[in-house]
């Protein structure tokens, strides 16, 4: 069993506190390689932000649990080397049972998601509340969601999303004790959040999603104030990166996220964490296939994921000062 505290981590509470009352939220980044942490790392040191780096259970399976908590430790130490000891959370991102909890938990986690969206209310309350028990034995957080999104939830995919029943929400963070609620009110996982029939069009053709449920927020608000919200899901899925990934080679077609204004309404309110994966995703996926595409001959993977890093790091910089607002949060 390692303390997430020896690691030089901290949990959600005192950072969400904050961010409830500042009227800004955390951001929360996943990542899976050197490449993703570095540029987390050094967009929150440079804009002094805390940060939550989630690692999912995918995450787990490419990368190995165990070089990642020890790069999670390294963050720490990295954080500090560049000048600023910000607030580090190590997240479980969609946490599926209780032993995967509780393994991330003894492996050095400060904060877990358990993921019971898809299961019965009665259900998802009882595992829920069987994963705050043993958190909060050793001092770590609880995210826990209400709602289904629609899109990939790790090894879980929804063809629909249900938005959350504000009527629900009181009793279920009563009844498990949870630190933290992911709630659904329109965002979805990946790069195609929504279905070109869903949206319109406006006249550049451009995808125009449906708005977020800002009135199920105000009643969730409403019947558990002062109570941390997450949004999963809300990549914004900036077109530039996608012109640039299909110019060179790619083959994106309608992908559309949520845009960052309603993004950034969101954060001033209780919403206090913000998932945001896919964004980083094409960022990178972007600058490797312009590079190679303009530089046929390279194959040294610096050259191709050096610039990838960079292109990331001023995505997260960007999230952080212009979308959440957690900047200078430290
Ligand atoms: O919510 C899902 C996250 O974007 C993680 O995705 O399961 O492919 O690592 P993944
Ligand atoms: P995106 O796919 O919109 O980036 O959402 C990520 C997420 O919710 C991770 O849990
Ligand atoms: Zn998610």
């Amino acid at each position: 069993m390692v303390s997430y505290k020896e690691l030089g981590l901290v949990n959600s509470r005192e950072i969400f506190t904050n961010a409830f009352k500042g009227g800004y939220a955390i951001p929360a980044f996943n990542f899976n390689n050197m490449e993703q942490m570095q540029a987390i790392v050094q967009a929150c040191v440079e804009t002094k932000s805390p940060v939550i780096l989630q690692i999912s259970s995918g995450a787990r399976k490419y990368a190995n649990q165990t070089l990642l908590r020890y790069m999670a430790q390294g963050a720490v130490e990295y954080a500090k080397e560049l000048g600023c000891n910000i607030p580090i959370v190590l997240h479980l991102d969609h946490g599926d049972s209780f032993e995967l909890c509780k393994s991330c938990i003894e492996y050095g986690f400060s904060s877990v998601m358990i993921d019971g969206s898809h299961l019965s209310y009665d259900e998802n309350v009882a595992l829920t509340k069987r994963v705050v028990e043993y958190a909060h034995q050793h001092d770590v957080t609880v995210e826990g969601e209400l709602g289904v999104l629609a899109g990939v939830e790790d090894d879980v995919s929804a063809e629909k999303s249900s938005y959350t029943r504000p009527e629900e929400v009181e009793d279920f963070v009563k009844k498990t004790g949870v630190d933290s609620l992911a709630i659904s009110i329109g965002t979805s996982h990946g790069a195609n959040k929504f279905k070109p029939e869903q949206c319109i069009r406006n006249e550049k053709g451009v995808l125009i999603p449906p708005p977020l449920r800002f009135d199920i927020l105000k009643e969730i608000e409403k019947r558990i104030p002062g109570f941390p919200i997450v949004l999963h899901g809300s990549s914004s899925v900036p077109q530039d990166l996608v012109v640039t990934i299909n110019q060179y080679g790619g083959g994106i077609k309608d992908a559309v996220g949520i845009p960052e204004e309603q993004l950034r309404e969101a954060a001033k309110s209780a919403v206090c964490k913000v998932n945001i994966d896919s964004d980083g995703r094409l960022a990178m996926t972007a600058a490797v296939r312009e590079v190679l595409a303009n530089n046929p001959a390279e194959f040294d993977p610096r050259k191709y994921l050096g610039p990838a890093r960079e292109s990331l790091k001023n995505l997260y910089m960007h999230k952080v000062k212009n979308v959440l607002g957690s900047d200078n949060k430290a």
